[in-house]
């Protein structure tokens, strides 16, 4: 497949990532729990943002047990704000699982790991490699644009065959020891020299010797990946409506987007201010003063919702809302950032 790679490849690399490895929280043992619980945030979210939450939840549930123990919103508070709540849910149960099933001792082999709840073969293959010395790859996007490059390889990177010929072919390049060296290396050559944004640092990275890309001069117009279709568009109107005693809210649909979070009450359609006026008379919340409005856009991976919210004094408090405190807001109710631009 390649031509250039082989085994000093892996040296090279090891050597340059222990030189140059950022310091990051989750790396200061190979402690699974540790190691999971970043593998999964980092999933979706840049590493400095990781970083507060990744700190946050440690200190919140130090251990597995904890956080099997832990109740669901409790959760998806620390969880609030890192979006695909799916993640921290999957993670409950796998903690129970592990409690349950496996006297509360992380699994250590590849598929035992990968069978836990939430957990791919980029995950296990992590944690496999990281805390348990085992030569598993963990491939995601960063690690195909850099070994598309490494290989001059114009293959689509969502084609579904690649990431399984990658997995297996960067599996037999490891080394005996410190796998998750290895395994950290290419993340990290992602990261800081072979980027997705600009062209790639092509002069100062370790292994420019052994890219075909570099060579042939295509470094920067790789990865391929093919146009995503357009993301639907959809017109929301959010009331903030404002009680002495509280903010609206009230859970979401336990299906589908934001599935069981908390939002503020919302209609599809964008409404004018006295329609606005009237769907809150509908709900029995005897308006009494629109404050102000504001608009904002949220980008889902899918869908965009383009929001006007109104804000609202309200006389009555009517039982089909809870109405939450400030505190409350800001302690324990679980509201995705989709909601939270209105209560800043
Ligand atoms: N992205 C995915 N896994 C990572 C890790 N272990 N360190 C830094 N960034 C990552």
């Amino acid at each position: 497949m390649v031509k250039r790679i082989d085994k000093t490849f892996t040296e090279t690399l090891m050597t340059w990532y222990r030189e140059n490895r950022r310091d990051l929280p989750w790396r200061e043992d190979k402690e699974p729990y540790h190691v999971w619980v970043s593998e999964i945030m980092l999933q979706q979210t840049r590493v400095e943002a990781v970083r507060e939450y990744y700190l946050r939840f440690m200190k919140a549930l130090p251990t597995i047990s904890d956080l099997a123990a832990a109740e669901e919103e409790t959760l998806l508070k620390l969880w609030q704000g890192l979006g695909y709540y799916n993640r921290i849910r999957n993670m409950h149960k796998a903690a129970q699982q592990i409690e349950a099933q496996m006297g509360g001792i992380f699994p250590q082999e590849f598929d035992a790991i990968k069978a836990l709840p939430g957990i791919g073969d980029y995950t296990a293959g992590a944690i496999a490699s990281i805390c348990f010395n085992q030569k598993t790859a963990a491939v995601d996007g960063n690690v195909l644009r850099v070994m598309s490059r490494l290989n001059n390889d114009d293959t689509d990177i969502l084609n579904a065959g690649l990431k399984k010929r990658i997995t297996a072919y960067l599996s037999s390049l490891y080394p005996e020891k410190d796998c998750g060296d290895f395994t950290q290396g290419l993340i990290e050559l992602g990261a800081l020299i072979c980027g997705p944004a600009g062209a790639p640092k092509c002069e100062i990275c370790p292994v420019n010797a052994y890219c075909e890309a570099k060579a042939a001069g295509t470094a920067a117009a790789l990865p391929v990946k093919a146009k995503k279709k357009a993301r639907k568009k959809v017109d929301m109107t959010v009331f903030i409506l404002q009680a002495p005693l509280g903010t609206a809210v009230c859970r979401r649909a336990e299906t589908g987007l934001l599935a069981g979070l908390y939002q503020l009450p919302n209609v599809e359609k964008r409404l004018t201010a006295a329609q606005a006026i009237e769907q809150v008379e509908r709900w029995g919340c005897t308006p009494k003063n629109l404050l102000r409005s504001t608009d904002y856009c949220h980008v889902f991976t899918h869908v965009e919702w383009h929001m006007t919210g109104y804000f609202i004094a309200v006389e009555k408090m009517p039982k089909i809302f809870q109405w939450a405190s400030d505190a409350q807001l800001a302690a324990e109710i679980p509201l995705p950032t989709a909601f939270g631009y209105f209560l800043k």
